[in-house]
Formats: structure tokens, C-alpha cells, sequence
């Protein structure tokens, strides 16, 4: 069945004044037919939207527990092609997309080099991704230039071939995917704790250019009473941006350095790595961050049902033996992100009516 859409919001506004618009004003333009049919950024999920991407992937989940089920799902979108585009390194992200598209049936293809493409013979990036979206119907990118999602998703709106853009990590700035499997890791997990609402949660690391941490604390703004606490040296806190947000939405939160102090304090720790590949002059490498490691000493100061979260890679800032503890989610996250991306993926192109009719009578 041919979706026809209604709207194409992002064809009726230069990209000049596009650009112009504040984060939350843009979302209007990713939507349609009030669903995410671009994701490009945090700030355009509402609360419904998210507790309606939870919901899906757990029927997903579910409904991929029987082969009678796989194969449904596997049918959805079978007549889809997806092309995952990753101009920076990735495992998960890239691993969990490729892994939802084969589960609701989407035909996966990649571009992981660039040196293997036209690029290295000049082609601007634009022009290589419009080649992409000449063959297939969904394109996955991940690209070192913050805000480089969205202007394909313009550009791509303004031709014949306007297909929906997913970002799966853009510079320093937004991973908005991420949040969504972080948003479903801690609504899991405090599932019989009344939810995320009003639960203390710690962004820990190198809070200045962790895209998983900037899109995760805006999305983290949509559940009253949270309080976000941003543990890292002075030199890798948190943006102002991020904290003007905050203020705006009146979400309480504290600055610190005192890890120790915050740990038995919050509901989840969420450690980051530090992303010295930004670095211009090795400035990371000369800052001690050794205070801001969890390590199996700190498992006795956690509350007992507290999580620890990470997006990976790691390095040292999880100690190994700290994962064997049953608070540490972060191998959990990993795999919520292939369920979340499946629902998301559906959602996109309309088609998660149909999982929830075969939910149904799967329970009833
Ligand atoms: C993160 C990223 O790429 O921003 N990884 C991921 O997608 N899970 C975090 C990181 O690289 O540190």
C-alpha cells in the first residue's frame, strides 16, 4: 500500500529561513500526518510521540519472540531499501539500524567509506546523498557536520525522490536515536518505579561534545520532576544551550565535579567517554578525568535499584567488573536500540497500525 502524504512541510521553506528557526520550532517540519517522518533532532519528539515509540517496540519485541511472528514483521516493509550512510565509525548504531531494517523486512545497503565512493573524486556529499535517495526509500546517516541531517532532509524534500532522513549522529551536537533508546532503556527500568518522572539522573564525562547527552537531557525535559545533574571538569561541562533549555522548561538540575558525592544520590548514572577526536591540540589527554570513572567500589554507594547507563565505546570509565552487577543497563541499552529503531522505522512509514492489530490478537 502506497502512503500518500499530505504534507511536505520542508518543501514550503527556504532553507535560509529554515535555519533560522529555533530547535523546537523545526520539528513541526519533520512530521506528518502527526508522526516523525524525518528524524533529525531531540527537540522534535513530543511526550506522546515517545511513550508511543516505547509502546511499539515493546510489542515488536514481543512479537518477534515466535517465528509466526518474525515473519510478520519481516513482511511490513519488504518492499523497501534502506541506505545506512555513515561517514564516521560506529558498531551499534550501525549494527542495531541494520538489524531493525532485516527485522521489519527493509533491504539494507551501506556507504561506510567515503573513500570508496564518488566523494574522493569530488562529488560534494550533497550530491552523493541525493545519488542514494535515486535507489532507495530511507536514508540513515551519521556525519561529522553537526546539522548536515537536516539539510538533506531540505534538500531531498525540494526534489522528485523526497525520502525520510534518520540521523544517527551528527558531529558534536545530536544523536537523536540514542536518546530514544535511552528514554526506552529508563522507562524499562523503572517500570514498576512509576516511570521516569521525578527520578535523579547523572550525566557524567565529557558533557561538552557528547551528541548522546545533549539530545538525551532535552528529551529527558518531556518528563516533569526529572532532575539532571552534569558531573565532569570544568572544561568538558555541559553547554549553555543545553541549560538555557532546561531553565526555559523549569527542570531543575545541578552543575558538579563531586562524583562521589552525586552517585548515592541518583536513580541513573549515565557515563560517557571522553571524544577526544574533537580535540585540537591533545587538550584532553593532559586533563586527569580519573575522578569521573565508576568503578566496583562505587557499586556500595549506589542505591539498590539505581542503573548504570553508558551509549558505548567505552574506555576506563566503567570499570569491567561493574558489569556483571544487575544495575549496569548498559548491554540492555544496546539491544533496546535495535527495538526502538524498528518502531521507529515503522512509524515512519506509517505502518505500525498493522503491529498493533497483530498485537492485539496476539493477547486477546
Ligand atoms: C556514541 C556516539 O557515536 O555519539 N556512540 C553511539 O552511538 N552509541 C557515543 C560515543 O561515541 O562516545
Amino acid at each position: 500500500m502506497a502512503i500518500m502524504y499530505k504534507e511536505n512541510p520542508l518543501k514550503s521553506v527556504s532553507w535560509e529561513d529554515f535555519q533560522k528557526l529555533d530547535l523546537s520550532a523545526k520539528g513541526a517540519y519533520f512530521v506528518r500526518e502527526q508522526k516523525p517522518y524525518h528524524a533529525l533532532i531531540a527537540q522534535q519528539f513530543t511526550r506522546p510521540m515517545l511513550d508511543r515509540l516505547c509502546e511499539l517496540a515493546t510489542r515488536i519485541r514481543r512479537i518477534a519472540k515466535t517465528r509466526g511472528g518474525t515473519l510478520f514483521l519481516q513482511d511490513l516493509l519488504s518492499e523497501k531499501r534502506a541506505m545506512l550512510y555513515f561517514a564516521q565509525p560506529s558498531t551499534r548504531t550501525f549494527l542495531s539500524f541494520y538489524a531493525a531494517c532485516q527485522i521489519v523486512g527493509l533491504l539494507p545497503a551501506e556507504v561506510r567509506d567515503t573513500s570508496t565512493s564518488s566523494e574522493l573524486k569530488g562529488e560534494s556529499p550533497e550530491d552523493s546523498v541525493r545519488t542514494f535517495s535515486s535507489y532507495f526509500d530511507l536514508i540513515i546517516m551519521r556525519h561529522p557536520v553537526g546539522g548536515f541531517a537536516e539539510r538533506i532532509a531540505w534538500l531531498l524534500s525540494n526534489t522528485d525522490r523526497p525520502v525520510p532522513v534518520i540521523n544517527a549522529g551528527s558531529g558534536k551536537d545530536q544523536h537523536p536515536t540514542q536518546a530514544l533508546l535511552d528514554v526506552y532503556t529508563l522507562q524499562r527500568s523503572f517500570e514498576r518505579r512509576g516511570g521516569i518522572e521525578g527520578k535523579k539522573i547523572a550525566f557524567v564525562g565529557d558533557l561538552a561534545r557528547g551528541r548522546t547527552v545533549r539530545s538525551l537531557a532535552w528529551l529527558l525535559t518531556l518528563y516533569p520532576g526529572v532532575k539532571q545533574y552534569f558531573v565532569a571538569p570544568d572544561s568538558l561541562q555541559i553547554g549553555p544551550d543545553i541549560l538555557q533549555f532546561l531553565d526555559h522548561a523549569g527542570m531543575p538540575y545541578e552543575i558538579s565535579q563531586d562524583f562521589e558525592r552525586v552517585i548515592p544520590e541518583v536513580d541513573a548514572i549515565y557515563m560517557t567517554r571522553i571524544q577526544d577526536e574533537w580535540d585540537t591540540a591533545h587538550e584532553s589527554q593532559v586533563l586527569d578525568t580519573s575522578h569521573f570513572h565508576f568503578t566496583k567500589a562505587h557499586l556500595t554507594k549506589l542505591k539498590s535499584d539505581a542503573v548504570i547507563m553508558h551509549p558505548l565505546p567505552r574506555r576506563k570509565e566503567i570499570e569491567a567488573a561493574v558489569d556483571s552487577d544487575p544495575r549496569a543497563v548498559y548491554w540492555r541499552q544496546v539491544r533496546n536500540g535495535m527495538w526502538i529503531r524498528a518502531a521507529l522505522i515503522l512509524t515512519v512509514f506509517q505502518r505500525d497500525p498493522e503491529v498493533d492489530r497483530y498485537y492485539q490478537d496476539l493477547t486477546s
